[in-house]
């Protein structure tokens, strides 16, 4: 009775995910709706006291109600490492690898916990490094748990990077496009296939090298189609072309594909822009110099300069001009303000003299550790009144509070009607007939 049960039920395994960020906090919960026996570690004592009181660090759609209905049965939260990590079977790393100055990745924090597992690893282990690293980490993971083990016991190493979006991540973690799973023993490949068998996707099993590089060559891949369409776009600006035409074609060929073909401001947030960085730099050291990289960044780097630009000339002297930017996380359905482009259009604006209405469903609270409210900066959670005696409306992130906005109203309260649509997502036409002037991003 208990064998037929277990093989129909399958192996529950005890996993401890260290790091309670955007990946690890989202995994954990997933894990544990999946069945497994999760506990989530993180050394900000206050991050888990909140989390353990049901507030969540960020805000991501879906992950209060996972985390409600799990916690406490299937899923814990601790700061304290020693305990949880002899507990588990499992420990994935899903901690912080943030850029360094010279746009390598910071690991120090995956050394750190490779060294707690070394000392704390009492029986067989599965140590799996979910976060985005530069291909031949698996390696030192493996080299630091050797230097420091405190007792010889069997351990495996294995990659399993994560692909999940922020504002889609419990969709994404359930529904996923593909699991990469990187490893070196059948133990572990037997274990990590367990782990995910109520996940229909696509496995994809290779080496620990391999699994790490498809993270960084997909996530630059994604980077480069932006900027290539945001290159297309200027071309688009000087020859009176349409880039949402162009990107609709382009994306009607299978092998082209139509996601990330939208024009904009530029691609941010925590992910592409180190790991485009991080890619640059690990090729640089094995001996590839990726001069396509450094292309896509510097177009994206060009792509938030230029939208300020185009404003200005329309308006000519920014000094005292009142601009509403609406939108000032990375994307919608996120709070998330890390390497937003709205930091750097607002950083131009602002060095010109601009008065700003800064205006954003989730990320003002975000947004005010980085600008203050003073002369220049004013917070609005109110559109419409954001863009009151504004010269122009900026929208950066296209929230769809914003693509539902009444115009008309909103161009009866502007002291001048112009909109820089940094997303294309007004519809142009509409604007115009209302009285606006338009600015889009190569259209
Ligand atoms: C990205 C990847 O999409 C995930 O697969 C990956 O797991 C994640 O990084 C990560 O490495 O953790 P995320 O950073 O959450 O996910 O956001 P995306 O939806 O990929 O958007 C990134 C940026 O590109 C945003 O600023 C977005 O506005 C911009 N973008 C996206 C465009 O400018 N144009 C597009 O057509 C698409």
């Amino acid at each position: 009775m208990a064998k037929s049960e277990k093989k129909a039920t399958g192996k529950r395994y005890k996993i401890c995910v260290v790091g309670a960020g955007h990946v690890g906090l989202v995994a954990s919960a997933c894990f544990a709706e999946l069945g497994h026996k999760v506990v989530c570690v993180d050394n900000n004592k206050q991050k888990i006291n909140r989390i353990n009181k049901g507030r969540m660090p960020f805000y991501e759609p879906g992950i209060d109600e996972l985390v409600k209905k799990n916690i406490g049965k299937n899923l814990n939260f601790s700061s304290s490492f020693a305990g949880s990590i002899a507990r588990s079977e499992v420990i994935f790393i899903a901690v912080g690898t943030p850029p360094k100055s010279d746009g390598s990745a910071d690991l120090s924090s995956i050394e750190n916990v490779a060294a707690t597992i070394a000392r704390n690893i009492n029986s067989y282990k599965l140590i799996v490094g979910k976060s985005t690293v530069p291909v031949q980490t698996g390696q030192k993971i493996k080299e630091t748990i050797k230097r420091y083990e405190k007792k010889k016991v069997t351990f495996d190493v294995a990659s399993n990077p994560e692909f999940l979006r922020e504002g889609k991540a419990i969709y994404d973690f359930f529904y996923p496009d593909r699991i990469v799973i990187g490893i070196e023993s059948k133990r572990a490949e037997k274990i990590l296939k367990e782990i995910y068998r109520k996940i229909k996707a696509p496995l994809i099993v290779t080496d620990i090298n391999t699994a790490e590089l498809i993270k960084h060559a997909s996530n630059s891949f994604l980077a480069t189609k932006i900027s290539f369409i945001n290159a297309v776009a200027r071309i688009c600006d000087l020859a009176g072309a349409d880039v949402k035409k162009v990107s609709l074609a382009m994306g009607k060929d299978k092998r082209i594909g139509k996601e990330f073909l939208d024009a904009g401001v530029g691609y941010g947030g925590f992910c592409f822009p180190k790991d485009v960085e991080a890619f640059i730099y690990i090729s640089q050291k094995l001996g590839y110099s990726f001069d396509l990289l450094r292309q896509v960044k510097k177009i994206n780097d060009i792509q938030k300069a230029t939208f300020v630009e185009r404003v200005k000339e329309y308006l000519w002297i920014l000094k005292r001009k009142r601009i509403a930017i609406l939108g000032l996380s990375f994307k919608p359905d996120t709070d998330d303000m890390r390497f937003a482009p709205s930091i750097d259009i607002i950083n131009f604006f602002l060095k010109e003299g601009a008065m700003l209405n800064l205006c954003d469903p989730q990320s003002n609270l975000e947004a005010k550790k980085i600008f203050k409210t003073g002369r220049q900066v004013k917070y609005f959670r109110n559109p419409y009144r954001a863009c009151e005696g504004c010269d122009c409306i900026c929208l950066v992130t296209e929230w769809k509070e914003f693509k539902d906005l009444d115009l008309k109203k909103i161009k009866r309260s502007m002291k001048y009607p112009l909109i820089a649509d940094g997303r294309n997502m007004f519809d142009k036409d509409k604007a115009i007939k209302l009285g606006f002037e338009y600015i889009g991003v190569g259209r």
